[in-house]
């Protein structure tokens, strides 16, 4: 059975839990399977990220800490529920269903429903002990390091180098140009990165067009265009009040508790009245550095950003992703998702 109007409404409300995660590029990289007793969730390649690419992992890591919360609600056995990085057959989620478990009453929204990516700038203050409630968000080997002041510069700088070589990555560059949406039919809006959530300033949605195709932004590349792009990017990072760094080692395993991690803590910042963006594009570099698929005249740069972050962060661990935290300075439109009869397996 794959219909989703078929599912239990309990099913359904982990479904919807899972399904509300965030995804680099909203990529939404799952589907779910009920065969009337027991939930799987798998790994499903939406868009460009393979299934097994580092931010995937992420993804799905961040799903089960929602669809962890919801069974919590649901007053489940957790216990016997299975949670880890897909293995051959793609599950990374799957547990029995089993009754009674009543969908908690009462009009309070779950968290993980009132959790999105404000891109507007944030305000300077926030409050001494933010930093405190986030670093117990750890996860098995994945810790929080909280980064304020002088720590915030160092780490905008990480950014804006780590942009100035995403901006010269094709592979990069296409996979976020087929991810961007810019119309309002229902589809536009439920899949991929609508521009109207990114928080681009007036002309910004023509330059993102232009910057669309590789072609042309090789040739901007020539006139070193991939700098000021860059510094655009880690502007708002810089005059962020908190940063928080996702560190652990760098397996698979890690990297899936570091997306349950990065949840945890957005879940946290969220309870406290605060927003969070997510900044991947350091820790994106870092993989491609294992995977040797940094441009050629990028590579030095590169290797010398890593050698930092190790000296920053130990050689045995990994930066697997960085947020800046605040107050934003308005509302913005939050990004949508598929609807359930979508991210069934089918
Ligand atoms: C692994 C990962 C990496 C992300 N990287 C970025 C990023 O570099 N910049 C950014 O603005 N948003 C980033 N995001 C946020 C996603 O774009 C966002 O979660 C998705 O579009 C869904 O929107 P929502 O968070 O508002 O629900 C990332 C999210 C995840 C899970």
């Amino acid at each position: 059975m794959s219909a989703s109007n078929k599912l239990p409404p309990e099913v359904a409300f982990l479904l919807e839990a899972a399904g509300s995660a965030p995804s680099a590029d909203n990529s939404q990289p799952w589907c779910f399977e009920w065969d009337g007793q027991t939930l799987t969730a798998r790994v499903h390649r939406r868009g460009g990220f393979p299934e097994d690419y580092h931010a995937t992992t992420l993804a799905l890591g961040a799903a089960t800490e929602n669809l962890a919360w919801a069974i919590q609600s649901l007053g489940l056995d957790m216990a016997s529920w299975f949670f880890g990085p897909p293995g051959a057959d793609g599950a990374f989620a799957q547990g029995r269903v089993t009754k009674p478990s009543t969908i908690p009453a009462g009009n309070d929204v779950p968290l993980w429903k009132q959790r999105h990516t404000n891109r507007l700038p944030y305000r300077p203050e926030i409050d001494s002990e933010v930093a405190d409630k986030l670093t117990t968000c750890r996860v098995g080997k994945v810790e929080v390091r909280v980064i304020a002041g002088a720590g915030i510069r160092q780490a905008a700088d990480w950014v804006r180098q780590a942009s100035e070589v995403r901006f010269q990555t094709r592979e990069v560059n296409e996979w976020f140009a087929a991810s961007l949406r810019y119309g309002d039919s229902p589809q536009d809006l439920v899949s991929g990165l609508h521009v109207d959530t990114l928080a681009l300033p007036p002309g910004g949605v023509g330059l993102l067009k232009l910057m669309s195709d590789w072609g042309r932004l090789q040739w901007l590349n020539r006139l070193r265009a991939y700098k000021l792009f860059a510094a655009i990017e880690a502007a708002n990072f810089r005059k962020a009040p908190l940063v928080v760094a996702i560190i652990g080692p760098a397996d698979r395993a890690a990297a899936f508790d570091a997306g349950r991690c990065l949840q945890r803590v957005w879940l946290r910042v969220t309870e406290l009245g605060l927003s969070a963006q997510p900044y991947y594009v350091v820790a994106d570099l870092l993989n491609r550095l294992e995977s040797n698929s940094v441009p050629t005249q990028c590579v030095t740069q590169s290797s010398v950003l890593q050698e930092r972050i190790r000296a920053e962060y130990g050689h045995e661990n990994t930066l697997h992703c960085l947020l800046r935290v605040g107050t934003p300075v308005g509302e913005i439109q939050v990004s949508g998702r598929l609807p359930l009869n979508e991210i069934m397996c089918t």
